[in-house]
């Protein structure tokens, strides 16, 4: 694990993309500073906050007086809470929320929300007057760990998920970890299995702390700022050596190509959550890295017990209702990270060493899956 990070203050973490560099600020009651970060990086800007309902209710008051407390004129455009919200429709709706409430390019766009809102509003933000600043104010694990970070921004379309977008990086991230305490524990869950695969990509000393330490990741304080921090440097780190995803960053999928089949088979509703996805999906990378012979079966055992231990899905068997072995095939042959009929994986040969292996015969895929869900 990286330096000790230290908890008596905010934790900056830089974001290093040249002209595009940017600080992601994680700690403790930071929303009220939300307004006076805002102001110092682009005094006398006026700012649109984007959200959705739930999220207006515990936290879009706080949001608003910090941003008046420092001067500054406010916008507000509030969506449905809910995957369904990343469509055309609430993305016309954004952007012209924005243009109506006359916010001009040297303005900012401010998504507080989970990463729905995220992908929408910094999308919203990278079309609207050909590009509006956008400042990310992450309110889910998820959100704070992964998808406010590395400027990946868009919506659905009916061929899949997020196949419309662009990146647009944010010039701020603002993750105030006490809002994390409104979050529905099933959706703190999921989002820990992002974290957990921060440690199995390529930090097996901080999956060992995660091990020691996740009864207090969940328990709020000290340990959650530590793994957000550690889990945002992580992906700072991936995101500024491959911005736009050509080599390492496809490291960050570990466990998505098997996740998003199960998640797609499930409609993408709150049978699976995203993150519950990820964590199958990473039990079964690891466990096909041992199957395949590159892993110690006691590796796949290791990163399997720790996200069964959280209460995060590990085995098909874990799920209501799985789907069978050729709709998975063809939900994974549709999925983006398919080259030339060949399945591009991102396996193990330990805890912490992940790589990306671009060549996997998808007969061996399925016999491999085939036999999960037998059993
Ligand atoms: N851009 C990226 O790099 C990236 C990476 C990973 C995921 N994503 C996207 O992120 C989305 C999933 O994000 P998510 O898991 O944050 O889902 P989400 O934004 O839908 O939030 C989950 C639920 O929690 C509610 N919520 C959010 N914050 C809350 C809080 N503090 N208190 C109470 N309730 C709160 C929301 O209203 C919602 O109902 C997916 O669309 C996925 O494609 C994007
Ligand atoms: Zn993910």
């Amino acid at each position: 694990m990286t330096a000790p990070v230290r908890l008596a203050e905010p934790t900056s973490v830089r974001v290093a993309l040249a002209e595009r560099s940017y600080d992601i600020v994680i700690g403790r009651n930071l929303l009220p500073q939300l307004g006076s970060s805002i102001a110092a990086l682009r005094p006398g800007a006026a700012a649109a906050i984007v959200t959705d309902e739930t999220v207006a209710r515990h936290h879009l008051a706080a949001a608003e007086a910090s941003l008046a407390d420092a001067g500054m004129r406010t916008a507000r455009v509030v969506v449905p809470a809910g995957e369904a919200s990343k469509s055309w429709p609430v993305l016309e709706r954004i952007c012209n929320g924005l243009l109506a409430e006359k916010i001009e390019r040297r303005d900012l766009v401010v998504a507080l929300g989970g990463g729905v809102v995220g992908d929408l509003a910094g999308f919203a933000a990278a079309v609207t007057r050909r590009g509006l600043d956008v400042v990310q104010v992450p309110t889910t694990l998820l959100a704070q760990v992964d998808s406010s970070v590395g400027g990946k921004t868009g919506i659905n379309a009916a061929q899949g998920k997020n196949l419309i977008g662009a990146f647009h990086q944010p010039v701020l991230v603002l993750a105030d970890t006490t809002l994390l305490d409104t979050l529905p524990p099933r959706e703190f869950r999921a989002g820990y299995a992002e974290v957990a695969k921060y440690g199995l990509i390529n930090d097996a000393a901080f999956f060992a702390w995660l091990e020691a330490n996740w009864r207090d990741v969940f328990a709020g304080g000290p340990a959650r700022d530590q793994a957000i921090a550690v889990s945002c440097r992580a992906k700072a780190s991936i995101v500024g050596r491959d911005e736009r995803e050509t080599g390492d960053r496809q490291l960050l999928n570990l466990g998505h190509t098997f996740g998003h089949a199960f998640e797609a088979a499930a409609g993408f509703s709150d049978r699976l959550l995203h993150g519950e996805a990820v964590a199958l999906g990473i039990a079964l990378a690891y466990g096909f890295s041992a199957e395949l012979g590159l892993l110690p079966q006691a590796d796949a055992d290791r990163a399997t017990a720790h996200l069964a231990a959280v209460g995060l899905p590990t085995r098909v068997s874990d799920l209501r209702d799985a789907p069978g072995i050729d709709r998975l095939m063809e939900l994974m042959a549709q999925d983006k990270k398919v080259k030339g009929g060949k399945l591009t994986f991102i396996l193990a040969r330990g805890i912490g060493q992940s790589f990306v292996a671009a060549d996997i015969d998808a007969g061996a895929v399925r016999a491999y899956l085939a036999a999960r869900l037998e059993g």
